[in-house]
């Protein structure tokens, strides 16, 4: 069985400690791919040197987080850009639109989610979306700069089943975490209705961490739980959401 995880920032410091072993172990335990999005111009250092530790399983992405985004916004920007002439990265990411944290850059987030969906065509990359409370102001946006070869995944998927079938059609992916594994959790009714080829499984570790962890620091062995449940849900087996999803990410990022 070898599962994907679509979605883990390890260079994170809440790896500091363990950081090595925790890649090994997420291997060891059949999480053989992990693609690692980046946040700012402070995180590629430590994400590419993971990526060059483990150059068979970890793939860096490019770009600029949406809570990142500042008054210093276009010089960041054009260190993403800078990164991007220099080296193969998997896709751009992550971008879009928070507004949960913080609204004072909201028009910066704006330019700065169009400036990278440019960059995007221009590497032909797919790209990366972070949407918090602003599933509105993301869909307006791609609706404005669609093309048919413009791919993607909304990452830590909390839209509306509506939501779900519109980003498909575009042809974006759900990126599903351990939300799926909460008992509140609509994702479960949603999943129901979306074929499984649309979907990656992804940690966000080390945040949101999947039941039983839940509360824990969230690691890239953990996708296994996300897999087990799409599985109890689609009524098929473990293996068969594994084969699935991990296709699905070869087709998205080409690795
Ligand atoms: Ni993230």
């Amino acid at each position: 069985m070898i599962l994907t995880d679509t979605h883990t920032h390890l260079y994170l410091e809440h790896f500091d400690n363990d950081r090595h072993e925790v890649v090994q172990n997420a291997i060891d335990k059949g999480i053989h791919y992990m693609l690692i999005p980046n946040i700012d111009s402070k995180s590629v250092d430590g994400m590419l040197s993971l990526c060059d530790e483990f150059p068979e399983n970890c793939f860096p992405m490019m770009g600029l987080h949406p809570t990142d985004v500042k008054t210093n916004c276009q010089k960041e920007l054009k260190i993403v850009e800078q990164w991007l002439e220099k080296r193969k990265f998997v896709a751009i990411g992550e971008i879009g639109i928070d507004l949960y944290w913080d609204k004072t850059f909201v028009k910066e987030q704006n330019i700065s989610f169009r400036h990278q969906i440019a960059l995007a065509k221009k590497h032909k990359l797919p790209i990366i979306i972070h949407s918090r409370e602003s599933m509105k102001e993301i869909f307006d946006i791609l609706d404005d700069v669609h093309t048919s070869d413009l791919k993607g995944v909304l990452h830590c998927f909390s839209g509306t089943e509506k939501d779900a079938h519109k980003a498909i059609e575009m042809g974006y992916y759900l990126g599903i975490g351990g939300v799926v594994t909460f008992k509140n959790s609509n994702l479960k009714n949603i999943l129901r209705e979306i074929d499984l080829k649309h979907i990656l499984l992804e940690t966000d570790a080390p945040f949101l961490t999947p039941t039983p962890f839940r509360g824990k620091r969230n690691e890239s062995a953990y996708i296994y739980y996300i897999a087990e449940k799409i599985a109890e849900i689609k009524g098929i087996s473990i293996d068969e959401v594994a084969e699935i999803t991990t296709q699905n990410a070869k087709n998205l990022f080409k690795f």
